[in-house]
């Protein structure tokens, strides 16, 4: 699998600017501020309810932030719907699952697909041939895309989404977030009900995926410092909302509140 992103432009790909988000008296992002290079890898931490899975809400369209805008590639995003903002080159995953378990993992992976393909219900009734030759590329493209983010989930391709053990479906909506041809792909806690030899496989294949793609950036929310220490170049912590630091995993574990959530020990202030 390779995504073209030749014609790229210059400066950051992703840019948030003074972003907030209020739910009524409760302020869940509080002003942060973000740069995402291409290319780069950003993992982003912090206690629960620190506001990180709303920060992935704000840069998807999910939410409307409340001040604040989003730039891709410089352009704003204000207003426009989640929909659009993926075929505009932003893709994600949930941190709870939400794959199709009653469909097939191809099927999963086609679904995800549907922003890149131009056949709609008009073509397939009036031109079936030019429907069916589509719809057989697309399956070409998911089966290149299952075996680029797992060879297992390639083997697995016709077994239903829901009978995958539960690193398989992390990797199976990887797999779908890719299928939309992304600029930047947002994972929200990728490696949640992983052990420690699911959580390895998953930093190569994300390395794998990164090797054969240079240009694709990823925002990484994260709980597990094995992937965190591996895979970005810089680290975002978020507390109540604020962002407390923006730098590589080596500065930001020496944080006080980094060492007392993640690792540990007590801070000497709170
Ligand atoms: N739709 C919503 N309505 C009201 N409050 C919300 C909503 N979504 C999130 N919140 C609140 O905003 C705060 C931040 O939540 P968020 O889910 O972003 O945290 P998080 O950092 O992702 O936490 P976790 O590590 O547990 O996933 C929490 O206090 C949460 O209860
Ligand atoms: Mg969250």
């Amino acid at each position: 699998m390779s995504i073209d992103t030749s014609a790229a432009l210059p400066g950051p790909v992703l840019e948030g600017r003074g972003l907030t988000m209020r739910f009524g008296g409760l302020v869940a992002v509080d002003d942060v501020s973000l740069r995402l290079e291409r290319g780069e890898v950003l993992g982003v931490i912090g206690p629960n309810g620190a506001g990180k899975s709303t920060l992935l809400n704000l840069l998807t369209g999910i939410y409307q932030a409340t001040s604040g805008e989003v730039l891709l590639e410089g352009r704003s995003l204000a207003g426009m719907p989640a929909h659009e903002i993926v075929a505009a080159g932003i893709a994600r995953t949930f941190q709870t699952s939400r794959l199709f378990g009653s469909l097939s993992v191809l099927d999963n992976v086609l679904i995800g697909m549907h922003t890149r393909t131009r056949c709609g219900v008009f073509t397939a009734m009036l031109r079936p041939g030019r429907a069916r030759r589509e719809m057989r590329q697309a399956a070409e493209r998911a089966c290149a895309l299952l075996q680029a983010v797992s060879p297992d989930l390639l083997e697995r391709r016709n077994q239903l989404a829901s009978s995958l053990p539960q690193a398989d479906r992390r990797r199976l909506e990887i797999a779908r977030a890719l299928a939309a041809e992304p600029k930047i792909v947002l994972l929200d806690e990728p490696s949640s009900g992983m052990d420690d030899r699911d959580t390895d496989a998953l930093i190569a294949d994300i390395e794998r995926l990164r090797a054969q793609n240079p240009a694709l950036s990823f925002i990484i929310i994260e709980h597990d410092m094995r992937l965190i220490a591996a895979l970005p170049q810089r680290v975002m912590v978020l507390d109540y909302g604020r962002k407390i630091g923006d730098d590589t995993f080596e500065v930001v574990r020496q944080l006080p509140r980094v060492q007392e959530a993640y690792l540990g020990r007590k801070a000497s202030h709170a």
